[in-house]
């Protein structure tokens, strides 16, 4: 057995013109309120991201996803847009952003933007025009308003919840009520109207004009609606078929007519602009239908955040999803943490009954819990094992800013700092809220440096206040670190493209029930251990080890093999 962790040979990157780059790339998602803060404002901005563009180059990714840096009130971290053609003035200007994505670009980056195309801000110019416009006026029809019901219709239309807790529908000062999936400051849109469908079509194009490679679309599943005179109740709808294609709010069939649309428009484009559907659906039948080539392309696929870490359930979704990926001539996509998710290593710490991704209880536990109930070693330690089989994988690896540190959730943030609606409106109605505490805990800012403010985010204070044991987790500390997270994560990233010559693995069966072993065409194995005992350990060179190895795979432990 030899090991050999230095990369000698020289790999192919896929160029700037090659279409098909999407479908095997490592795509990085930098949440720019919370990357990196060159103004000193205590706001990640578009400058601060393009100061670290060395960074990311270094990295080893393929493209990075910037989540909204739209003017925003920031009711729900900028997923609230006032304006869809600009930039927030407190993350930067228009001239900053050509700058980033010419730097991305200069160092064979692509730049994936998220599109927020179910719900505008409240301080949109339409929504606004709509308040002041009136009952039954055109500037009203571009969103979803209703009158109530009650004597005098004060009673909200229906009793649907937000997903944020509360009502879906919030009243104005004329009587009539509109409805907002998300928070009250989310009006819907009325993706019947054609003004919203040609809007939409215009700020692709501004985008794509401005060179962007790609877009990532929110809440998918969500835009086209069919209201009925009368409103279904909230049981009513529960009781539906959501997988129908004809369910009133989510995942109707009509959608995909919007997404043709979007395709010919990214297909006027040389080369085409790629799109992935952020689209919570029912099944994966339902879910390859946004990846289709005539629609997105390619969809998320959330099935490993959900899952334990657990040979038997991993397996059965990597085959599922690649089988599904071949169905739709897409390419699957893998994906641990976001910005919506308590971060990985944190999930893999908690006890096993627990850890299974976004579900209750994970908020006693970060909140409440006892500091020893969360193993942040061994969340750690498995975090690395479960991302080294992931980026193995073929497909798209969508990776979340500081999973490559090894980053822990912070999960005390004192309330009056918290900014995240999931939080706010759900604290007090015990309503489903993203694990109960929000989502705040993975936005806080990176730590860049082990000392000083911010931790090297920016000059002062950060927005979300950062916990004291960042220290340990910053690119600085783990830089120096041969072991640390960040140089794993590197190392993988450069191999990677050696993986890919197909997008096919094969499974090798093997005795011990913990173990899942695959081979890549070009010859390579990944082989995890994700039970607690050594197992043997297949012939091979190791070209990648999460952890020691020696003449056996230590649990919870991945290598790579080159035969
Ligand atoms: C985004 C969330 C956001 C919601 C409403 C989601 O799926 O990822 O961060 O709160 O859409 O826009």
């Amino acid at each position: 057995m030899t090991s050999d962790t230095t990369v000698t040979q020289k790999i192919e990157l896929p160029t700037r013109e090659d279409e098909t780059w999407w479908r095997q790339a490592a795509v990085y998602q930098i949440y720019p309120r919370s990357f990196a803060d060159l103004n000193g404002d205590g706001i990640g901005d578009l400058r601060g991201i393009a100061s670290r563009v060395p960074y990311l180059a270094e990295l080893g990714i393929d493209a990075v996803w910037l989540s909204p840096f739209y003017p925003s009130a920031l009711a729900d971290g900028g997923y609230d847009v006032a304006d869809y053609r600009d930039v927030d003035s407190r993350i930067g200007t228009l001239d900053d952003f050509d700058e980033l994505v010419d730097a991305l670009h200069a160092a064979n980056i692509r730049v994936v933007v998220d599109i927020v195309p179910n719900h505008s801000s409240d301080q949109h110019a339409w929504f606004q025009a709509a308040l002041a416009a009136g009952r039954g006026s055109a500037e009203r029809a571009r969103y979803i308003f209703r009158e109530g019901g009650g004597e005098r219709g004060e009673l909200p239309p229906s009793d649907w919840e937000s997903m944020f807790g509360g009502s879906a529908w919030t009243r104005v000062a004329d009587g009539q009520w509109y409805l907002h999936t998300f928070a009250t400051e989310q009006p819907d849109f009325n993706w019947d109207n054609r003004e919203v469908r040609d809007d939409f079509l215009t700020t692709l194009r501004f985008w794509a004009d401005r060179g962007v490679d790609g877009f990532r679309v929110d809440v998918a599943h969500l835009l086209v609606k069919d209201l009925p005179e009368t409103l279904p109740s909230r049981m009513e709808l529960d009781a539906m078929d959501a997988a129908s294609g004809s369910h009133p709010l989510m995942d109707r069939d009509e959608v995909h007519d919007v997404y043709a649309e979007w395709r010919a428009l990214f297909d006027t484009y040389d080369p085409p602009r790629t799109a992935v559907a952020e689209a919570h659906v029912s099944t994966p039948e339902r879910r390859a239908r946004y990846a289709s080539a005539l629609g997105l392309g390619q969809a998320f696929n959330f099935d490993l955040m959900g899952a334990d870490f657990d040979a038997a359930q991993f397996r059965a979704i990597v085959t599922e999803n690649l089988a599904q990926a071949d169905l739709t001539g897409s390419s699957s996509t893998w994906v641990f943490s976001n910005h919506d998710a308590t971060r990985h290593a944190t999930r893999y710490g908690l006890p096993p009954a627990r850890g299974t991704g976004q579900k209750a209880g994970t908020a006693w536990m970060l909140a409440g819990a006892p500091a020893g109930e969360i193993d942040l070693a061994g969340g750690v330690r498995r975090a690395r094992a479960a991302t080294m089989f992931l980026l193995g994988l073929p497909g798209s690896a969508y990776l979340y800013q500081g999973e490559e540190l090894g980053l822990h959730e912070v999960g005390v943030i004192p309330g009056s700092r918290r900014q995240d609606p999931a939080y706010l409106r759900c604290a007090d109605t015990g309503a489903w809220s993203f694990d109960g505490l929000g989502r705040d805990g993975c936005r806080v800012p990176l730590p860049w440096r082990s000392e000083g403010a911010s931790f090297g985010f920016g000059p002062g204070e950060s927005h979300l206040p950062q916990p004291a044991w960042f220290a340990q987790y910053s690119v600085e500390a783990e830089d120096a670190d041969p072991d640390s997270t960040l140089n794993l994560y590197r190392h993988a990233l450069a191999l990677r493209h050696r993986l890919q010559s197909a997008e096919h693995l094969e499974w090798i069966e093997t005795a011990a029930r913990d173990v899942l072993h695959y081979r890549r065409p070009n010859g390579w194995e990944i082989v995890t251990n994700f039970g607690a005992d050594a197992v043997a350990l297949p012939s091979g060179r190791i070209v990648l080890a999460t952890g020691p190895v020696t003449d056996t795979l230590p649990g919870e432990t991945t290598v790579w093999l080159a035969p």
